[in-house]
Order: structure tokens, then C-alpha cells, then sequence
């Protein structure tokens, strides 16, 4: 029976504009996402009994039809049948270190890596596009996670466009273990008070979409400018969920005290990071914030940036 070890790193977002309204009920968005060393392991393997089981280390993570790691299994024995026939059931096993409901695409990241190991577990020869497309249908930054390493991402979040590097600078990150927050939510309320000022027609949509695509960000990502990145650091969900959580607001309030290149919330948080351009400096603001907080709940990562996505680590 095959084995496959993959590393399915976290995200975090650079950059996360709401552009308005698409008609199938999402958001329009342009994002700068980034692969961060912060990673699960997961283990794809053949097993003898059909269908699908679901080990994981972390007791509150459901191990049933609704992780999406099962769900990207059920997707690949739909869209495979024959070899899912030959190759007889799939068993996944989950080893966490990436939090729940933190912004930080956990649950995506072992979604992509289910997607990646049964393509190599079953010989498939699927390119990245194509993988990329199996990911779009499970959930808006999967597509992402395949990929890694740094990324325009527009559309839902599934369209993705490479970007120069820049696996040279750290990212400090800060969650309450008890604090998720509901990414639904997040966008529902952003509509509800933002919806009102979203772009009337499609010409509109267009023109809103090029000046973010085109902005400050990008350039500075390009130069691999680090102060222009972290002064450039934007995230349109901050203005809902920052007054609904004062104890994000905190953190970053706290964050922002300390000596970085920028200081933001990861996607629909609760995650807040820092930039820095050093490990000294990313130890240094740790240090800070830990001399701040003394609440057992909090947790902190050191992180480096990273050039990839899901990788296989060993078979
Ligand atoms: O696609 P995913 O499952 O990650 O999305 C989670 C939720 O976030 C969606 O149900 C939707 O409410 C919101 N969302 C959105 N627009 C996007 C991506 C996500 O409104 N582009």
C-alpha cells in the first residue's frame, strides 16, 4: 500500500481588497497572498477498504465528510472513478500546527494537499491548472495553496498570478486559541455596510478592478522593496471585524507599538502578523508582545516567508 508525506504551509494575506459584488453571491476580490513556513503534514495512503477515513491530532478537528481534506478525497474518486477502482480507498492523516478560524487557510492547505498526494498516489500526471481547477471547486483559496509562494489573486480568490519572491522577509503572527472568526460572517457584514458603495455596473467593477490590481502593492512587490511592502499592507475585512473583536484590535494596537516593517490582519482573522525584514528583528517583536501579554491563550509564530505550496516530503 503507497504512502505519501506532504508540508501544506499556511497563507497569509498582503493585500485583501473587496471590489464589489459577482453574481453567484461571492465577493470580487484582489488579494496578494503569501506561503508562510508555518505548515501542516499531511499523509495520503492506499488502503484496502473503499471509500474514505480521517485521522487527525487535534480532537476538535472533524474527521468526517465536512473537513474539506475529505472532501477534496470524495472530489478525485468522483472525477477518477477507474483508478479510484484500482487503487481501492484513501486514508488521510492530519498532523496540525496551522490554528482553526485564523485567516491562515489551515483547512484549504490540507485540502491542497489531498488534491496533490492522490494525484501522485494514483499516477495522474494532472498539471498545476488543472489541480488548480479541482481546488477552485472546493473553496476560494485552495487554488492558492496548490500554488504558494507569493501570488496576485483575483476572481473569487481561485485566479491566480505568480509574483516575484520574497522569501527574504518574516512574519510575525499573533491568535487567541479561542477566538475563530467565522469567514462568512466577515464578508455578510462587510456587505451589509459596504454593499451600498460597491461599483453599479460591470464598467465600473473593470475600472475598480485594474486601479487594485495596479497599485502601490504590486510595484513595491516587484522592487522587492520591504518597507514599501509593509507600509503598503491592506485588508478591506479589518473595517468589520476589528470593531466586532476588541481583542483583535488589541493585538494589533499592541503590534503596532513594536519596531516592523507593517502590521495587518490575516484574511478574515483572528490572526494579526507583523513584517520583518530579519529573524532578529521578527524574535525581537515577539519578545516584545510576549512582554505585553501574559494571557496563556495567546499564541505566537516566528515565520519565514516561502517560495512554494504544497510539497511532498517523503513516500
Ligand atoms: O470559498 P470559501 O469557502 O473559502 O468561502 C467562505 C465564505 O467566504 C463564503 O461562503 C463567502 O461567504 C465568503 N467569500 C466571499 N467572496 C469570496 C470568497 C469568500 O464572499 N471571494
Amino acid at each position: 500500500m503507497r504512502s505519501l508525506t506532504l508540508t501544506a504551509p499556511a497563507k497569509i494575506n498582503l493585500l485583501l481588497h473587496i471590489a464589489g459584488d459577482r453574481p453567484d453571491g461571492f465577493h470580487e476580490l484582489v488579494m496578494v497572498m503569501q506561503s508562510i513556513d508555518l505548515a501542516d503534514t499531511v499523509t495520503v495512503a492506499e488502503r484496502r477498504e473503499a471509500g474514505i477515513g480521517l485521522t487527525c491530532d487535534r480532537p476538535n478537528v472533524p474527521t468526517d465528510a465536512s473537513n474539506l481534506a475529505w472532501k477534496a478525497a470524495e472530489l478525485m474518486q468522483k472525477r477518477f472513478p477507474d483508478d479510484a477502482k484500482k487503487h481501492g480507498g484513501i486514508a488521510i492523516d492530519l498532523q496540525k500546527r496551522i490554528p482553526m478560524g485564523a485567516g491562515l487557510a489551515g483547512g484549504s492547505a490540507d485540502c491542497a494537499a489531498v488534491l496533490v498526494g492522490i494525484d501522485l498516489l494514483w499516477d495522474l500526471g494532472l498539471t498545476q491548472v488543472e489541480l488548480q481547477g479541482l481546488a477552485a471547486e472546493l473553496g476560494s483559496d485552495i487554488s492558492f495553496c496548490v500554488a504558494g509562494g507569493t501570488a496576485l489573486c483575483t476572481g473569487r480568490g481561485e485566479i491566480i498570478d505568480p509574483l516575484p519572491e520574497l522569501d527574504s522577509l518574516y512574519a510575525v503572527l499573533a491568535k487567541y486559541q479561542d477566538l475563530p472568526v467565522p469567514t462568512p460572517w466577515a464578508y455578510k457584514t462587510y456587505r451589509s455596510e459596504f454593499g451600498p458603495t460597491y461599483p453599479a455596473t460591470a464598467t465600473e467593477l473593470d475600472r475598480r478592478l485594474e486601479q487594485l490590481r495596479t497599485g502601490a502593492m504590486m510595484s513595491a512587490i516587484v522592487r522587492g522593496d520591504a518597507a514599501a511592502i509593509g507600509a503598503g499592507l491592506h485588508n478591506d475585512l479589518e473595517k468589520v471585524v476589528l470593531p466586532h473583536y476588541p481583542k483583535i484590535q488589541q493585538l494589533r494596537d499592541a503590534f503596532a507599538q513594536t519596531d516592523s516593517l507593517g502590521v495587518m490582519m490575516s484574511g478574515s482573522g483572528s490572526t494579526v502578523f507583523a513584517l520583518a525584514q530579519s529573524l532578529e528583528q521578527a524574535g525581537a517583536i515577539a519578545l516584545a508582545m510576549q512582554n505585553k501579554f501574559s494571557d496563556p491563550t495567546l499564541e505566537f509564530w516566528v515565520t519565514k516567508f516561502c517560495h512554494s505550496g504544497v510539497q511532498l516530503v517523503n513516500e
